[in-house]
């Protein structure tokens, strides 16, 4: 057997069968994969902000954060298991994640609480736009399941969203 046949071979062993067809799989599993990296991304930027956070709205803040950082991770493996469902292959490394992540990481050392709940709330915002573009994706194929968890996950962002709004909000100086 040449090289070629043992790697077809290797990979038929992942593919899982659907009834969405070759290219529905393909294109779904993709916008998904690229998804399920911005969720890490998010989730590890949003524990950073967890554990650098300081000022007088500490308790608060570290709270909030814990709690959205556990909602994204709690997302990542039915993301996951998704792309598998559908036939693909999914993340394999934090290398992975990295070259397919759009969330950008925030590496400073030291941030204000309000650049960091405003750098999340864009994050996520930007996250459901993510999602709505890959519910698209799912409609187009007629891939109601996957379209079905996005519906979930996008009013899980657009909560997220809301909250690190008002959190900011509450930190402007009145009369301005
Ligand atoms: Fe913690």
């Amino acid at each position: 057997m040449n090289e070629k046949a043992i790697a077809a071979r290797r990979g038929a062993k992942l593919h899982t069968p659907n009834r969405l067809g070759e290219k529905a799989a393909r294109d779904i599993a993709g916008a998904l994969n690229a998804l399920l990296a911005d969720f890490f991304a998010l989730y590890l930027k949003t524990k950073n902000f967890h554990w650098h956070v300081s000022g007088p709205h500490f308790r608060d803040y570290h709270l909030l954060l814990d709690e959205q950082a556990d909602q994204l991770y709690a997302t990542t493996d039915p993301i996951a298991e998704r792309v598998r469902k559908l036939g693909g292959t999914t993340l394999r490394s934090i290398g992975h994640i990295a070259r397919l992540q759009r969330t950008a990481d925030n590496d400073a050392e030291y941030v204000t609480p309000l650049d960091m709940l405003a750098e999340l709330r864009e994050d996520n915002a930007r996250l459901v736009d993510r999602m709505r573009e890959t519910h698209g994706v799912c409609d187009e194929h007629g891939d109601v399941a996957t379209a079905s968890l996005l519906e979930v996950w996008i009013d899980e962002a657009e909560r997220r969203t809301w909250f690190l709004f008002e959190a900011t909000r509450a930190g402007e100086t009145p009369g301005l």
